[in-house]
């Protein structure tokens, strides 16, 4: 029998736990390498956060299995949990000692996740949040925003690190909502954005290409303060999902006509 409340409290546990080993290494000079695509780095506090983070897990559930970002699968057992990692969100931040980065910690079983964690150490905000019960930062309820006009929306993206080779790139998305003079912010990390839309710092979030560690997290945490997520043309998004749109619900749909209408609809086509 799965106990939810358990999983999170683990989840936390090896948030903080990875928090600690970042915030150690955040600022002084350590290992930095290239990964597949432009400016695409990995640290050395990427590696020893995520080994941190599956060997704490494993202390609780020794047959659970995982994905995470550094290591990829582990395990095979399909009718088990599946914690779903990324250990360090923002890595080109943290390697430029910029402090936005976070720890991002999901749990999914049979496709669907059971809880997740969002952890920016430098501030010290836990955000969290478990099926059917409500999203929360450091113990305290937190919910959307409340804002119904797309025109007074503050808004967050990002984009991919192919950026510079690949076609659907975002810019145009980028292009068509700044021109209409509604603020946009670009972080660096994808986690942190879904966080700051869950508690109502941002109103909508839209980003493509991310992978399942960046978002599964950000998405029980979102849905669970009120907001909504789907695919930019509002399809169900699963994990694997190209695009993605995030938002408190009320400027969703507004905000996926403006996407699908300016040109990088196509990678939702291909
Ligand atoms: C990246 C961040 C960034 C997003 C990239 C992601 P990483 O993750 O979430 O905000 O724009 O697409 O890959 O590489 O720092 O874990
Ligand atoms: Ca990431
Ligand atoms: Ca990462």
């Amino acid at each position: 029998m799965l106990k939810i409340e358990e999983l999170l409290h683990v989840a936390k546990e090896s948030a903080l736990i990875a928090g600690k080993i970042l915030l150690e290494g955040y600022g002084t000079s350590f290992k930095i390498m290239n990964k597949e695509g432009k400016n695409n780095l990995v640290t050395e506090y990427d590696f020893k956060a995520e080994k941190a983070i599956i060997e704490n897990i494993k202390k609780y559930y020794p047959d659970h299995i995982f994905l995470a970002e550094e290591s990829g699968k582990t395990g095979t057992n399909t009718e088990t949990v599946r914690w779903i990692i990324d250990p360090l969100d923002g890595t080109v931040n943290f390697a430029h000692s910029m402090p936005i980065f976070s720890v991002s910690i999901a749990a999914e079983y049979q496709g669907e996740i059971l809880c997740g964690v969002i952890y920016q150490p430098v501030l010290n905000e836990l955000f969290y949040a478990s099926k059917g019960n409500g999203a929360f930062m450091n113990d305290i309820k937190i919910s959307v925003s409340e804002n119904p006009d797309f025109e007074s929306a503050f808004l967050v993206t990002g984009f991919p690190y192919n950026v510079n080779t690949n076609p659907h790139n975002c810019i145009d998305h980028f292009v068509s909502i700044i021109q209409r003079g509604i603020p946009i912010r670009r972080l660096g990390s994808a986690a942190v954005d879904m966080a700051y839309v869950a508690c109502g710092r941002f109103d909508g979030f839209w980003e493509i290409n991310l992978n399942p560690w960046d978002v599964a997290a950000g998405i029980i945490i979102v849905e669970e303060a009120g907001g909504k997520v789907t695919q930019y043309d509002l399809e169900k998004y699963k994990i694997f999902d190209d695009s993605i749109l995030v938002t408190n619900g009320l400027i969703h749909n507004i905000i996926s006509v403006d996407l699908m209408n300016s040109s990088c609809k196509r990678c939702n086509d291909d």
